[in-house]
């Protein structure tokens, strides 16, 4: 009997340890596993037989250990780094530090680097081809380094290397929706990072190689704090904490900044109020930022969300956003922070269309904030969702510099459950043209300051990382995470290119596996728009924890928090009517766009029901009528996920047993849930429409009543409740 408990016990452990999340996993793109193919093994190498590389600073060292990590792993043997320049295969070494007759060899590449860029080149020196990598400044070579890592774990070609490349955007910056208690919110990967009991002594491994892996895709600040905010962080006992972590990020090129709350005046700092035009409370915010900085010389600054869902703001003493913003820019700006103030604004006391209510309060103010202050715009104008139109402040505000927010973290997405490749999201939001500077004026151009030439330009991403082993729940989630530093970095990549680094960095080379894996990325997107929000239908989720539909909710305080709201199916049709006939919120677009999208026909049918409310039997493109449409894109979504299964089931022999086995189980959830939302939403607007389901669509199996009667009180993502 015993034995056979043995025998139990053995079994469940070495199928646990097949199954769960695995140790891998934690590696992320960065896993710098031993290169198969035999040339590309000896001309690597060769490359790097002998490596210069002083270092003698934090972020030199830094990338010089990466690269004594890396290299081992991928050749097989120890690297030998030489003192002798002369002789060596691979310089790697800031410009200003090179010999002359270095310098001129790349002096072109490196006049046209920014201080964050680098030159990875293959050059002709004493006589034979050697590989440099070198930059202005020490970030410059740390980043040049990670790419170099990257590009030998995608076993490129180095020999004859000409690459030069800089950051398009200031400030890439990681927004934690972390909470003192150590829970996420919107998080679906475990808990915060930070061990705030433990800090500031204890220095986790996990800070290291967070600052790892986003200086490895040029993330180059980060948000350590919910935007619902506590004002405790500011306190000397967190900010002895925070001083710790900063510390740890300086050497990886990551600056620290904080949510600041707006009446931490009177809540941590004993005064009356936290009036803006109040000497006293001035005089709070700048004590405080001289306290922060003497701790922290190269703090980031405060990411502020104020008069927004219950924070206090401003407004709380008849001031405004300007007023606000202004009053902490000038406490930074004596030590080079910058405020980033969010536009996430919507009022319960407006009955104005919500997606119309920040660009109505916001663009008045363009031009008055002060020069270290950034307004952060999410990407659409309601909240996050599968699929939104581009916000209208992105081209219209001119004179203010604008950061794009968007959800790394998979809110309205499916979690951490279902495999969703966002940058393919991002994307479709960056080369949407505003038209606000005639034709070409994409959000891309706004966002990296370019179209308007504004100082500061800047994109946050709301983070998917949590203490799970895996870091972002789901291992194709962490896909996410490196495609919004990229982009970051550079907002002009294809999700195609993006898709393709990710796998290969963290998967395989093999094409054969590379493909049809990509493939299932790039249509993951499209597949959870049409089984969650076809049409552009939104924010139909089920309330609060925003897990799986509500498309009937109709019972929350505010009208704008329910789903009926969004939707307005009647038995006449479906869909906001956000035209001159409806609310006008067309008109926060260019003219071009205004009269587009006020046209059902001339409107991008996957925004037809944002900009329009249609009859049931409004004739689509297709020539089917909208409900059958609306029926055949919730199938459509349900069969693109059975079609990723299939995809994931014949690359298992390109993956190890936990590899294809974690995203297995993930993806037949996803399955279950896709079919989940179509069924529900189906039922529910079928009492509208009236209408049988078109032919192939599939009954669903449950009644109405069943998918209403769900309910998910300990759902992630929302404050835990303890009791
Ligand atoms: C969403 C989200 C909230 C979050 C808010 C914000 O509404 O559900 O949890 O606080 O966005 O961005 O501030």
């Amino acid at each position: 009997m015993k034995q056979f408990k043995i025998v139990i016990l053995l079994f469940t452990l070495y199928t646990a340890s097949v199954k769960s999340q695995h140790l891998e996993d934690y590696k992320l793109w960065l896993k710098y596993g031993r290169i198969e193919s035999k040339t590309v093994l000896q001309s690597y190498a060769d490359l790097v037989s002998q490596v210069y590389f002083p270092a003698g600073n934090e972020v030199l060292e830094n990338a010089k250990n990466e690269l004594a990590t890396a290299l081992p792993n991928m050749l097989g043997k120890p690297v030998e780094f030489s003192k002798n320049l002369a002789e060596s295969t691979l310089i790697i070494d800031r410009y200003d530090q090179l010999p002359n007759a270095l310098q001129k060899l790349i002096k072109e590449d490196v006049d046209n680097l920014n201080d964050e860029g680098y030159v990875i080149k293959t050059v002709a020196y004493n006589d034979k081809n050697i590989s440099l990598v070198s930059a202005k400044t020490n970030i410059g070579i740390l980043y040049g380094t990670f790419r170099l890592l990257n590009l030998m774990q995608m076993n490129e070609d180095l020999a004859g290397v000409s690459l030069a490349d800089s950051p398009k955007i200031d400030l890439r910056i990681l927004n934690h929706w972390d909470n003192l208690d150590r829970s996420v919110e919107r998080g679906y990967a475990g808990f915060s990072l930070w061990n705030w009991q433990k800090l500031p002594e204890y220095i986790d491994q996990r800070y290291i190689d967070y600052a790892r892996a986003n200086a490895s895709v040029g993330i180059n600040a980060t948000v350590l704090t919910n935007v619902n905010a506590n004002a405790l962080v500011l306190t000397p006992m967190y900010l002895e904490k925070v001083e710790a972590l900063a510390k740890v990020f300086r050497g990886y090129g990551i600056k620290v900044y904080l949510t600041a709350r707006f009446s931490a005046p009177i809540e941590i700092g004993n005064l009356k109020t936290a009036d803006p035009l109040n000497e006293e409370v001035q005089k709070w915010w700048s004590n405080k930022a001289k306290e922060i900085y003497a701790r922290i010389p190269d703090f980031g600054g405060f990411l502020v969300k104020a008069n927004s869902e219950g924070q206090p703001g401003p407004q709380n003493y008849g001031r405004n956003h300007v007023d606000g913003a202004n009053m902490m820019a000038t406490a930074l700006k004596p030590f080079g922070g910058n405020v980033i103030w969010r536009a996430f604004v919507y009022s319960e006391h407006d009955d104005t269309d919500r997606a119309k209510q920040a660009y109505d309060e916001f663009l008045p103010y363009d031009g008055k904030f002060k020069d270290n202050v950034v307004v952060q715009v999410k990407n659409g104008a309601i909240d996050f969702q599968p699929r939104e139109p581009f916000h209208p402040l992105f081209g219209a505000l001119k004179e203010t510099p604008i950061a794009m927010e968007f959800q790394i973290t998979q809110e309205y997405l499916g979690f951490s459950t279902h495999l969703v490749f966002l940058p393919k999201l991002f994307i479709e939001v960056l080369e949407a043209d505003t038209y606000q500077k005639g034709p070409g004026s994409t959000v891309a151009k706004v966002v990296d300051g370019s179209l308007y030439n504004n100082a500061i330009s800047a994109m946050a991403g709301v983070s998917n990382i949590g203490n799970d082993l895996n870091w972002t729940g789901h291992p194709f989630a962490q896909a996410n995470w490196y495609g919004f530093g990229r982009l970051a970095w550079n907002p002009y990549l294809s999700a195609d290119e993006i898709a393709e680094e990710w796998l290969r960095t963290t998967y395989s080379n093999d094409k054969k596996f590379i493909e049809p894996i990509k493939e299932m990325m790039l249509t993951s997107r499209e597949a959870v728009v049409n089984y969650m929000n076809p049409l552009g239908l939104h924010h139909i989720f089920d309330t609060g924890h925003h897990y799986g539909p509500g498309p009937w909710v109709d019972n929350l305080s505010r009208p704008d928090w329910n789903p009926v709201y969004y939707h307005k199916a009647d038995e006449n049709g479906i869909g906001f009517d956000r035209t001159d006939t409806g609310s006008n919120a067309t008109e926060q677009y260019a003219p071009f766009l205004e009269k587009k999208f006020n046209d059902p026909a001339t409107t991008p049918e996957m925004f037809l029901l944002w900009f329009h409310h249609l009859p049931w039997d409004y004739k689509l493109k297709s020539g089917n009528s909208l409900w059958d449409g609306i029926a055949l894109k919730y199938q459509k979504g349900v069969d693109q996920v059975s079609t990723m299964n299939a995809t994931w089931e014949n690359a298992k022999p390109f993956l190890t047993a936990h590899e294809y086995e974690e995203v297995k189980m993930l993806l037949q959830i996803q399955l279950k849930e896709a079919k989940w939302w179509r069924n529900a939403c189906l039922l529910y607007f079928q009492t509208f429409s009236k209408r049988p389901l078109p032919k192939g669509v599939e009954q669903p199996n449950k009644s109405l009543e069943e998918y209403r009667s769900l309910k998910f009180p300990f759902a992630p993502g929302i404050r835990p409740q303890w009791n």
